[in-house]
């Protein structure tokens, strides 16, 4: 299967069963923008959900927390973002186009009489490059002026450093100690695409982990080797999970070390995560620009500092398409192509399809009360249409790990079969024991 074909059909399939349309589509789409379907919205809900357990729940020295997309003005000039989350930007006088500098179809130099148009060809009608600022702004009250001008988040990041000390004191958590946050991010994306992996409005999942300097090196090294694990027990294919190290033309204004956490996508190997060291710099900006004293007093050792950070920054969105991407394949069954979604059953929109298998009998009621009885426990789907083939094909390619059927044993015996959507093979279980049966199968992969 040739690379690009597989991301038209996993787009095609994503439309197809609801996971993720076109914003504004009846309009003709709004460029790079994604809304979320009644699957998709349960497949991100539940990364959301395994980033909050495993950062948040299951550790006692991580608080999580909600902060405002829009902050205050200032937060931005200190964060760097005012001045530094630009991208050049060249125009086409002739065909209106516009490109980034770096543009690799862009022959010679931009500005000079050489340069030479990517789209229309035309020479020396590229502009001198100029830098484009990636946030959205807004304007805050009614008036349209320079001081109400606020912006979207470009990251979640900001929205905890103003907060560590609200947080550190209402926790009374100690250094070390880390703040999580789940939330969306909007940037004015000049090169977006490939579906959901780089658009101009997304969610990140965002942990900044306090320490005392000096011990920045090993907290670093200690949350690269939980991040990475945690992306392997979404059950993605080990082979096409990487480190990259960012070299020192890479590295972010903030960053002492930066690693990103990259996928083999069909359009090769790309970022879904980055682990960062960013020393004192934020904090120490916020307290240059805010005026306030962000140190931390360790009494115990008596001694004042302002904490190092180490960042651990993930997007949803980006995990979702990975997800997508990695469990997306096709196979021949009886002649005929099976496309099937292999989703970790933890990641799973839908946990359980249920069948009659005929519509008489008395199996469509005893189907039904099963559902609803599975329905208390987790998502599951109840189907009565076409030939039960086709019913477990459907859910093959939502990616529903368990193919409940009531059949003509089910009344007498109180059993069905279950269905595994990977194998294929049915085991016939209890009426009683089948939403235990999934529900454990559910949390222990
Ligand atoms: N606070 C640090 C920070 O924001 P980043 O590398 O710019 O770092 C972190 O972004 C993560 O956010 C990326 O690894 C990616 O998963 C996600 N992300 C960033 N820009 C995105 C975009 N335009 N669309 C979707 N996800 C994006």
């Amino acid at each position: 299967m040739a690379d690009t074909t597989l991301m038209d059909k996993l787009v095609s399939l994503c439309k197809r069963r609801g996971f993720v349309f076109q914003s504004s589509e009846i309009y003709g789409g709004l460029g790079s923008v994604w809304d979320y379907g009644p699957l998709g919205v349960e497949l991100k809900k539940n990364v959301k959900d395994r980033w909050w357990q495993a950062m948040v729940h299951a550790r006692d020295d991580i608080e999580g927390i909600d902060a405002a997309i829009l902050m205050h003005p200032r937060v931005w000039e200190a964060s760097g973002h005012v001045a530094g989350f630009t991208d050049p930007l060249v125009d086409c006088r002739h065909c209106k186009n516009r490109f980034r500098a770096d543009d690799p179809r862009i022959k010679g130099t931009p500005g000079q009489p050489d340069a030479q148009c990517p789209v229309c060809g035309s020479k020396g009608t590229l502009t001198e490059p100029r830098l484009f600022n990636l946030m959205f702004k807004t304007f805050m009250g009614p008036v349209e002026e320079q001081a109400a001008v606020v912006y979207l988040r470009p990251e979640t990041a900001q929205g905890i450093y103003v907060n560590y000390l609200n947080v550190l004191q209402s926790s009374r958590q100690r250094i070390p100690f880390g703040i999580a946050q789940i939330g969306k991010a909007f940037r004015n994306e000049i090169t977006p695409g490939n579906f959901i992996f780089r658009t101009r409005e997304f969610e990140q999942m965002e942990m900044q982990f306090f320490v005392k300097p000096g011990t920045d090196a090993e907290w670093f090294e200690r949350w690269r080797e939980w991040r990475m694990q945690w992306h392997r027990d979404l059950g993605l294919a080990p082979a096409r999970l990487q480190w990259h190290q960012h070299g020192p033309d890479e590295l972010a204004h903030y960053a002492r070390a930066a690693f990103d956490i990259q996928y083999q996508f069909p359009f090769g190997w790309q970022e879904i995560e980055g682990i960062h060291n960013r020393g004192d710099f934020d904090l120490g900006r916020h307290q240059e620009y805010s005026g306030k004293k962000l140190e931390y007093f360790d009494q115990a050792a008596n001694e004042r500092y302002l904490p190092f950070i180490v960042e651990t920054s993930a997007g949803a969105d980006r995990v979702a398409l990975t997800l997508l991407v990695d469990a997306y394949r096709e196979e021949q069954v009886e002649g005929e192509t099976r496309v099937v979604l292999g989703l970790h059953p933890a990641v799973a929109p839908i946990k359980a399809g249920v069948f009659p298998l005929v519509k008489k009998d008395g199996m469509p009621e005893l189907a039904t009360a099963l559902y609803h009885d599975l329905k208390r426990r987790f998502p599951a789907f109840y189907d009565d249409s076409g030939a039960i083939g086709r019913r477990y094909r459907r859910m093959d390619e939502a990616g529903t790990p368990f193919g409940i059927t009531v059949d003509g044993e089910t009344a007498a015996q109180r059993t069905v079969t279950v269905r595994h959507r990977d194998s294929m093979q049915q085991d016939r279980v209890g009426v009683d024991q089948v939403a235990d049966y999934v529900a454990e199968r559910i949390a222990g992969n």
